[in-house]
């Protein structure tokens, strides 16, 4: 790298809550993790305290960004606090980073969240550091964002497990939107792969469509997609493989969103078993991705 980069000097590292083993990792390249005391009064408003020195030092929060209508405010919160105490600069870590899926107005009067976030961010941030970043329509965050944004590929991490899990898979993408990771698996594998068709008429209701022409005795196949919310794009995708005959797939995401009971209709639709990275705190996190978001982050251009 002949770039300078950021951690040639010591940061300050803050965590925004449940986010303090990542933090803790970053910070053990040499760098300051800073306690940050964060509760709620009676009313329900946040108490917020960093008990550090932040006066000229490059600074950055951890906070994914699952569950955001809780943890948004927050964050803003804790980024103008570290503004005000003095930060120099604001890197925003978010493993998984939310509202990129409402990325057109589909119907009048909607709100495009995914820009108007990008535009909160781009206030508050310098950075902002995320891993495999929902991107259908926008085809980069630059066309959103106005700082430099970076993010990571799980596909490495992915590649590695189902070298080790699986014998000769095929890759299922379930959507069009998922051939991207899909196709990035399949040729790092070597191993084939098809993507379906899916239509969704609301939150819970996706049809899946598709016919696999691949021999099916010879492969196991492995779904897999960037999020699991409601589950139901991989459950209609697990009943379309199963009713061509083939094994009960594995299902593979990066983001574990799971809503509600998306993860026991999955195991019930027949899904072999059920895979995550752990951008998202989850029991289904097998793959760990945070070796590649702190490389990420250590190499990332110094700003002047
Ligand atoms: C969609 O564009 C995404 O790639 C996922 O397929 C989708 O978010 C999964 O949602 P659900 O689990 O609610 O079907």
């Amino acid at each position: 790298m002949d770039h300078p980069t950021h951690t040639q000097h010591r940061e300050v590292i803050l965590a925004a809550p449940g986010n303090e083993e990542l933090a803790t990792l970053l910070a053990e390249e040499g760098h300051d993790l800073v306690k940050v005391e964060l509760r709620q009064f009676p009313d329900g408003e946040s108490y917020i305290r960093i008990h550090g020195d932040l006066k000229d030092r490059d600074v950055t929060i951890v906070c994914t960004l699952h569950r955001p209508d809780r943890v948004f405010l927050q964050l803003a919160l804790l980024a103008h606090t570290a503004r005000d105490l003095g930060a120099k600069t604001l890197c925003l870590v978010a493993p998984y980073l939310s509202y990129m899926r409402q990325d057109e107005r589909f119907h009048a009067g909607e709100a495009v969240t995914s820009s108007y976030l990008a535009m909160m961010f781009s206030q508050w941030f310098d950075e902002l550091i995320t891993v495999d970043p929902h991107l259908h329509r926008w085809k980069s965050l630059d066309e959103i964002y106005a700082i430099p944004t970076y993010h990571v590929s799980a596909a490495p991490s992915i590649t590695r497990w189902v070298s080790q899990e699986v014998k000769q898979p095929l890759i299922v993408g379930p959507d069009s939107e998922s051939e991207q990771w899909a196709s990035a698996l399949a040729s790092a594998l070597g191993v084939p792969y098809v993507v379906l068709e899916k239509v969704r008429q609301g939150d819970r209701d996706v049809q899946v469509s598709g016919e696999i022409l691949t021999d099916r005795e010879a492969y196991q196949p492995v779904l897999v997609d960037d999020i699991i919310s409601t589950g139901r794009t991989m459950v209609e995708a697990i009943h379309l493989l199963k009713e061509q005959g083939f094994e009960s797939p594995i299902c593979i995401a990066i983001h574990a969103v799971f809503s509600d009971d998306a993860e026991q209709h999955i195991l019930q639709a027949g899904g072999q078993c059920l895979v995550t990275c752990n951008t998202i705190e989850h029991t289904t996190n097998r793959i760990n991705v945070w070796q590649e978001v702190v490389s990420c982050w250590k190499e990332r251009p110094a700003r002047c």
